[in-house]
């Protein structure tokens, strides 16, 4: 949404919703009383509260010297330093020392209904135990990378803990990239050993994983194996002898009785990477460490959801994103919780399928995006209305600002006008939620992510370079930034220490990226990026990278890409087009550029639009002035721009302008609902 509509609806928004307490004297943060004294605690003494925390969620081999080992000059966080621990112990082992050992850990729903795997923890730990023998077995040793390019399956929430037992930090790539987004992902890592699994399963199309990679792997030395999961039994699927390797025969070999030692990790030890799209045409390799990070993802899982022993929780989002990983896995595991796994999308059959999920497994915690809710309340209330939904406490929502709209949609159809729905902002770079309710403490206003989290300092910031930003409203806005560290902070950026300082450079402590508005209450609304991310359904994509696909095509001069707002997907990606000398304008070029960015990255960086135009804005000094751009996509006139001096040639904006409502007037209708189908189906990742 652009920060002009967003602003418009939260002007319109008054009602603000009391947490329901009623019966809920056990849950763990219960009534605002409760929760101002932990708000106090954590502000007074952070590293007694968060070493508190680190103690009462987790097991420690070795408990740490120091809480926190900052060098506030270098921007460098070490927590609980000298500690010892393991995840995949945390996760497993000790959940079958203390009796949970027949407990479900993983309900894993296929997309086909039939299709259903349950791993108690004592099941849990014999997959584990073997994939790591199996992976030690391939020479995987502590340190090393594994790339995990696979679909929705339990065999990958085995890889990721079967890594984190031998040490080895586990990449996951979406399964959705395609070959430039899973290259740089692979090359950027130095994976070792990439596992995949023949197809995924979606919308009942098989798609390909393995075919994908091969041509990928030819330009990625650094992998030595590949291992293949046998999932959609997927016909002629190449073996390069020597190279690859079915999981099955690989795991054959290893007995179920023996166990493999977890590694005793340094606290600082890194548990994982994952990339995230970056302000260059270089994807962003965010590394989260072993201690602060399992602490930080406990801590959270357990007060935003009222995680409590016997519940079923279910977060939507796929393990390729970082939501995946906390909430998804570590977070629910750590705390010896139950967790469902679901490989299909919300309308495959019908777009009734959550509902029904919800039903059948009696799922009692629901974490999902504004994008699938959007598409969902589009379809109508009767897809949810006859499915019993009543087991279900907590709802959750993340990815990007929910709507008043769409979460009054959510709180009435999905949560019966009683549940309370927690709205997590928050980043890959932060591990878990900063800003969000503490469901039976905090008071929720539609559309606020409301307060940071006890222990998280976060402010709104002004400088210079903040233009857009409304100075004369009585609510604050601004860069929002956060100023002392949390254990969920990532470790560094791999292999790119300037990136990882440029976090800092302006503000001189964390700098999100989002710009926010803090109002009277101290509620946070969050506007959305502020630097040249476009968030489309819930998912951060670089303009760069797009940018630099385009641009490598023939026909294309120089190309800008811009976010504008979309009804389903939040953002959607609004391209600029300058063709070289004597490339005619056509549908078919257009097309071309389509393909070849969804080739390139992936379908999710399709862009929504192509305009030609004869020239970019430009300053003086020849610099694009993606700000006119991003107007004009959102639907400016020449009068809303003001001012132009600034720009070299103006004539060129005018142009601009008449071009994008030409396309506009053209729009075709079929061609939005494909991108409507198209959305729906994808709105789970
Ligand atoms: C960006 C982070 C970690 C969640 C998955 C995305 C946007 C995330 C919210 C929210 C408004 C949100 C921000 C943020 N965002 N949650 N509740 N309200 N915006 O992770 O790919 O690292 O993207 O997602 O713009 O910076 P990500």
């Amino acid at each position: 949404m652009s920060q002009e509509s967003r602003k418009n609806s939260l002007t319109q928004q008054t009602g603000s919703y009391l947490p329901p307490l009623h019966g809920k004297a056990s849950a763990w943060v219960c009534g605002s009383e409760e929760a101002e004294v932990l708000y106090k605690q954590a502000l007074e003494n952070p590293e007694e509260f968060w070493a508190g925390r680190a103690s009462q969620l987790l097991h420690w081999f070795k408990r740490w010297d120091k809480v926190l080992e900052a060098d506030e000059e270098r921007h460098k966080y070490r927590w609980f330093t000298g500690a010892k621990l393991n995840a995949s112990f945390n996760c497993i082992d000790r959940h079958i020392l203390i009796g949970r050992r027949n407990k479900a850990a993983l309900i894993w729903q296929g997309e086909n209904e039939m299709d259903v795997r349950c791993f108690t923890y004592q099941m849990l730990y014999t997959e584990v135990c073997r994939v790591a023998h199996a992976l030690s077995s391939l020479r995987v040793r502590k340190g090393d990378r594994v790339a995990l390019y696979m679909p929705m399956i339990p065999e990958l929430v085995i890889a990721m803990l079967a890594c984190a037992r031998i040490g080895a930090i586990h990449t996951a790539i979406f399964s959705g990239y395609a070959e430039g987004g899973v290259r740089s992902r692979i090359q950027g890592a130095k994976a070792k050993i990439v596992i995949t699994a023949d197809a995924a399963i979606r919308a009942g199309k098989k798609k390909p994983l393995k075919a994908n990679l091969d041509p990928i792997l030819e330009k990625c030395p650094s992998v030595a194996h590949v291992v293949v999961v046998n999932h959609a039994n997927l016909e002629d699927v190449k073996m390069q002898p020597n190279r690859d390797i079915w999981w099955h025969d690989l795991v054959e070999d290893f007995t179920l009785d023996v166990d493999f030692p977890c590694e005793r990790m340094n606290s600082t030890d890194p548990l994982f990477l994952l990339h995230t799209s970056g302000s260059t045409g270089k994807p962003t390799g965010v590394l989260h460490s072993t201690g602060g990070y399992l602490t930080y993802a406990a801590h959270t899982t357990q007060w935003l959801f009222d995680m409590h022993d016997d519940d079923v929780h279910w977060c939507t989002a796929d393990i390729g994103w970082i939501t995946g990983h906390t909430y998804g896995v570590y977070g629910p595991l750590a705390l010896g919780a139950t967790v469902l796994m679901f490989e299909g999308v919300p309308t495959w059959p019908k777009p009734d399928r959550y509902w029904r999920i919800v039903e059948k497994f009696r799922v009692n915690i629901l974490y999902t995006a504004p994008t699938v809710i959007r598409s969902l309340m589009r379809l109508g209330e009767a897809w949810c209305e006859r499915y019993d939904l009543r087991t279900l406490r907590i709802l959750g929502s993340v990815g990007e600002p929910i709507s008043p709209e769409v979460w009054q949609w959510y709180y009435r159809n999905i949560g019966d006008s009683e549940l309370p729905i927690v709205d997590t902002w928050w980043q890959t770079e932060t591990g878990g939620a900063m800003i969000a309710p503490l469901p039976y403490a905090t008071r929720l206003k539609p559309g606020s992510a409301t307060r940071p989290l006890p222990g998280i300092d976060a402010t709104i910031m002004r400088d210079s370079t903040s233009p857009d930003m409304d100075t004369s409203a009585d609510r604050q806005s601004g860069h929002l930034v956060i100023r002392k560290p949390w254990p969920g902070i990532m470790l560094g950026v791999y292999n790119d220490e300037a990136k990882y300082q440029s976090y800092f450079s302006r503000f001189g402590c964390y700098e999100s990226g989002d710009g926010a508005e803090v109002d009277e209450d101290g509620y946070f609304w969050i506007l959305g990026r502020i630097d040249d991310s476009i968030n489309v359904s819930g998912h951060r994509l670089s303009t760069a990278e797009i940018e630099a696909v385009l641009a490598s095509c023939e026909e294309v001069g120089e190309a800008a890409v811009v976010p504008m707002p979309h009804p389903l997907k939040g953002e959607a990606i609004y391209v600029y087009v300058v063709t070289r000398d004597e490339v005619p304008w056509t549908d078919s070029l257009r097309k071309k550029l389509v393909e070849t960015v969804r080739r390139d990255i992936g379908a999710l960086a399709s862009p929504e639009y192509i305009q030609f135009v004869e020239a970019l804005p430009k300053t003086h000094s020849g610099k694009v002035i993606r700000r006119i751009l991003r107007k004009i996509a959102s639907g400016a006139t020449l009068e809303d721009l003001g001012e132009l001096t600034t720009v070299a040639r103006p004539e060129v904006v005018q142009h601009i302008i008449f071009g994008h409502q030409n396309i506009l007037l053209g729009m075709h209708e079929s061609a939005s609902m494909d991108v409507e189908r198209d959305h729906a189906e994808r709105a789970g990742e």
